[in-house]
């Protein structure tokens, strides 16, 4: 197991209607001034928006708001953000909605306590501070209610780029399970495979002897499978619906991930597929993933099995291990397309002739992606041909 610093201090607050608590949290947290920032209309339309302006305005809190975030949320509405922080003198960011939301509240508060243009900081400028941030999650799947990561597209050449720090680990979450019960089933399955992918990225790794976050990962990607074919067929099933949002949380915040070196090459690779076409990421990952499963098998075949053996169930060939990391990939897929997701190109609506502007848009250069493989761009370019 390699060295490792973990620092996760968000407080989670978690089950039915904990959102009425939010003013008093917001003021545990030291907020004063407020922004509500939000998505395209979900918390306005289930009430959602409502219950918090009344546990702020009950917390004597004042507030200001700001709606509008599309999924790959854009700098556009960052920027608007960040100015009226900056006016009002806000010294609280709090998301309501999904990881788009989330990300872009991180981005506001990080612009607020910077005097040059935000997006420095997904071109890689170290992040030093930012306003602290609150979210209450409407959607299980990007994690970013514990972690320390925050993407965004900027309008100005469609570029999804990432950025992160510990300073961007939310100050407390507050995670009602029933809140993600009116999500459209499509929403619930792209959840579901992004949190699942978000495990893989840490599992598939070159350390050696790393049992703990093993188990860890296996037990997490086990209640996924488990739990999202409940939702599918009953939305309502609070305790399943409890699960997936604790499993989206522990999936992403990297205790499954600390002392071992992660990949991140598909979620690149998606990230410029949702760039260029504005498809859910949870879907462009359903596509790419087993792509770069194929392709880097042979780094270890040995993990590839004990990943189908101990996640699928697969029987292990001793005489011919290849064929039961294949079978695992083969299950990947099945399960991933049984819950609706698309597995190939086509199906997203991505065309094999667009591969060179996705290669391209990488920007890898001379430069490698992902550390279980290191690939090149003709590495890159023969995965998404992969899963053309
Ligand atoms: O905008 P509203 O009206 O709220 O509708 C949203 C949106 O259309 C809807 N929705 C959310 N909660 C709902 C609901 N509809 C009905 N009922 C509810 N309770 O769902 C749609 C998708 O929402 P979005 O926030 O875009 O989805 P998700 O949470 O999957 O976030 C995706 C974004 O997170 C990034 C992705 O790249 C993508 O941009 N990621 C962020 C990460 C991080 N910060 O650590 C890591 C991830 O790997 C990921 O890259
Ligand atoms: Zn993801």
């Amino acid at each position: 197991m390699n060295n490792f610093n973990f620092y996760s201090p968000t407080f989670f607050v978690f089950g039915k209607e904990r959102e009425n608590e939010t003013g008093k949290l917001v003021k545990r947290f030291g907020g004063t001034k407020v922004l509500i920032h939000y998505g395209s209309g979900s918390v306005v339309k289930s009430g959602l928006l409502d219950r918090v302006k009344k546990s702020l305005s009950d917390a004597g809190i004042w507030f200001a708001e700001l709606g509008g975030v599309v999924p790959n949320p854009r700098s556009g509405l960052v920027y608007k953000g960040i100015e009226i922080s900056k006016n009002e003198n806000i010294d609280f960011i709090l998301a309501v909605g999904g990881g788009s939301v989330i990300d872009s509240a991180k981005a506001i508060a990080l612009g607020t306590l910077y005097d040059g243009d935000f997006w420095d900081f997904y071109c890689g400028k170290r992040i030093e501070k930012a306003l602290p941030v609150g979210t209450i999650l409407t959607l299980t799947a990007a994690g970013s209610e514990g972690s320390m990561g925050t993407v965004i597209t900027h309008e100005n050449g469609m570029l999804k780029r990432a950025a992160n720090h510990d300073v961007l680990r939310p100050a407390f979450s507050i995670l009602n399970p029933e809140l993600t019960c009116p999500l459209p089933p499509y929403q619930t399955a792209c959840g579901a495979v992004d949190m699942m992918a978000h495990v893989m990225e840490r599992y598939f790794t070159n350390t050696q002897n790393v049992e703990i976050t093993d188990r860890l990962c296996e037990g997490i990607l086990l209640s996924i499978i488990n739990e999202a074919p409940k939702v599918m067929s009953n939305p309502d099933d609070y305790d399943a619906r409890a699960n997936l949002m604790w499993a989206g949380m522990v999936a992403h915040n990297d205790t499954c991930g600390v002392g071992r070196e992660s990949d991140w090459a598909s979620h690149q690779m998606e990230h410029e597929l949702s760039g260029l076409y504005d498809v859910a990421h949870g879907a462009g990952l359903a596509v790419m993933f087993p792509a770069w499963m194929k392709y880097v098998l042979q780094q270890d075949v040995m993990r590839f099995a004990q990943f189908a053996v101990r996640v699928w169930g697969c029987e292990m060939d001793f005489q011919n291990p290849e064929k039961t990391a294949l079978q695992g990939i083969e299950r990947y897929e099945q399960f991933v397309s049984s819950l609706g997701m698309p597995i190939r190109f086509a199906q997203l609506g991505a065309k094999a002739e667009d591969i060179p502007t996705l290669v391209k848009t990488a920007g890898l250069g001379e430069n490698t992606m992902g550390s279980f493989v290191k690939l090149t761009e003709e590495d890159i370019r023969k995965i998404y041909e992969l899963a053309v």
